[in-house]
């Protein structure tokens, strides 16, 4: 059967795509939304306008869902390491669970701790406490981001380690030099940026949705405004951290950095910046493309000059390099296509964001008639979906971008895999994994939608009720 002769590790990789991305999807808009939702809050407690105390709640809902639904499939993540990939886990174990442990029990606890206490005590505190509450959650969700990515980090810049002579693992030398990693300090602005855009885009396009239905004008316009003003700070933010992220894939991981460009040569003095362009990835060169020149050197070193060096200039150090220990049919050559237009979908993506946020700002100003603009509102309810996409392709860009690294220069990824893992059974867990996941995606845009439609005049939660309510009610369960 056709089916049955894909590899397990072509399996195991699709897997853990399909699972990364899908709890991606989750991760950026409940960071991003625990975000909003406290500034929401906080312009409460400080304008006293009830119309932010609605917003914090209604969006607060949304929070809640994407919350739930991102800790059910981020466990689903998890198994993998155990189940498909055990030589990785045995090889990095020592490095990946501190971090990993340490964001289970302190980050994701005080996330999940305070959202707990934000959503049940809205009649209980003081608004200036309560809004405290929301801010806690934010600062476990950020504190949790930096444990994860602590982790990858180390898989994409290797610090703080030794290989252990008898067993070839890894161990720890220095947490600090794990904690302190500098990749991890370019990645975090950025992914914590991207999330605060993800979640701001989904307000506006959101609101333009309800704006577009008719109902809750006045509450929808000013979550608009809302939306969009975070758009464009953490728009602009994430292109300026975007920046920092290219300086550093420069020096540390310069195949990756060429591929994005689709460069297989090494550039002259000044480089040429490719727009588009088509390539040949068997005879390793560019077939057609569009160039603009001295742009490249202006992106790689913020000036018109300097060279950068070309996938197969690359290639060749790292067979010289590596050869002895694994061989010279090893591949070193990322996959440029995907790494190419990713980059092209994601940093495109933030100029249309950018574009959309200045111009909805200029139609929403007072007295404006937004509501009657129905082409643009559309066009805002469609850019909902744009920055999951964007963040997608950002990740393409460091993972597959690390090929053929499973942790760069240490481990390959064919190495990582799991030895007794079948085919019957990795199809059966893509299987199920699928069918799980395509039914949370459903129940998050079901629940959303209803959320929606009821809109905020109608927040029948738990947490909207009065002072004397029992959070442990059966009426706060919906019982
Ligand atoms: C001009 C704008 C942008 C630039 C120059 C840029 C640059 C980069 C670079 C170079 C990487 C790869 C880093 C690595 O492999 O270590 C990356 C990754 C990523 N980008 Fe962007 N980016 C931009 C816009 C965006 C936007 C708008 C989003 C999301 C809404 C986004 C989300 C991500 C994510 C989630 C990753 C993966 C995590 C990471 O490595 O940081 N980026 N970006």
């Amino acid at each position: 059967m056709a089916l049955m002769s894909i590899g397990v590790l072509s399996l195991a990789r699709w897997q853990f795509a399909m699972t990364t991305v899908f709890h991606f999807f989750f991760v950026p808009f409940s960071i991003g939304m625990a975000f909003v939702v406290a500034l929401m809050e906080t312009m409460y407690v400080v304008k006293k306008n009830e119309v932010y105390k609605k917003m914090a709640q209604f969006w607060g809902k949304i929070f809640l869902l994407s919350f739930a639904v991102g800790v059910v499939t981020g466990i689903i993540q998890e198994f993998q390491f155990g189940m498909n990939w055990s030589n990785y886990s045995r090889f990095m174990g020592d490095i990946f669970g501190a971090p990993l442990a340490i964001e289970a029990l302190l980050a994701f606890f005080m996330e999940s701790v305070f959202i707990g206490i934000w959503m049940f005590t809205w009649n209980r505190f003081k608004p200036k406490t309560h809004v405290i509450f929301i801010w806690l959650t934010m600062l476990g969700s950020m504190l949790s981001a930096i444990w994860i990515l602590a982790a990858n980090s180390f898989m994409q810049h290797p610090t703080g380690f030794a290989i252990n002579a008898s067993t070839g693992r890894v161990k720890m030398t220095s947490f600090g030099a794990i904690v302190s990693n500098p990749q991890l300090w370019n990645v975090f602005p950025h992914v914590i940026t991207g999330a605060i855009l993800t979640a701001a885009t989904v307000v506006t396009g959101i609101a333009a949705f309800g704006l577009l239905r008719k109902h809750s004008n006045h509450f929808f316009k000013k979550s608009m405004r809302v939306g969009l003003w975070v758009m464009l700070f953490s728009g602009i933010a994430v292109i300026i951290a975007g920046d920092f992220q290219t300086q550093r894939i420069i020096q540390d991981q310069p195949m990756k950095f060429a591929a994005t460009e689709g460069l297989y040569k090494d550039t002259g003095k000044s480089a040429d910046w490719t727009v588009i362009g088509t390539f040949d990835t068997d005879k390793h060169e560019v077939k057609s493309s569009i160039e603009i020149p001295k742009a490249l050197s202006i992106l790689a070193y913020h000036k018109t000059t300097g060279s950068v060096q070309g996938m197969n200039s690359l290639n060749k150090e790292f067979h010289a390099k590596y050869d002895k220990k694994y061989g010279s049919d090893m591949n070193y050559y990322v996959p440029v296509k995907t790494l190419f237009w990713s980059f092209r979908v994601m940093a495109g993506g933030s100029a249309l964001l950018l574009l959309l946020a200045i111009i909805g700002l200029a139609m929403t100003g007072k007295n404006s008639k937004i509501e009657n603009r129905r082409g643009f509102l559309w066009i805002l309810g469609i850019a909902t979906y744009t920055p999951f996409v964007f963040n997608s392709a950002g990740w393409f860009i460091t993972e597959f971008g690390r090929y053929p690294w499973l942790v760069y220069g240490l481990q390959t990824i064919a190495d990582g895999v799991s030895p007794t893992t079948t085919v019957g059974q990795m199809w059966f867990t893509n299987i199920v994994y699928f069918l799980m996941f395509s039914l949370m995606g459903a129940i998050m845009v079901f629940y959303s939608r209803k959320i929606m439609i009821k809109g905020p005049d109608n927040l029948d939660m738990a947490y909207g009720k009065s002072a004397d309510s029992d959070p442990f009610s059966k009426e706060a369960f919906g019982a």
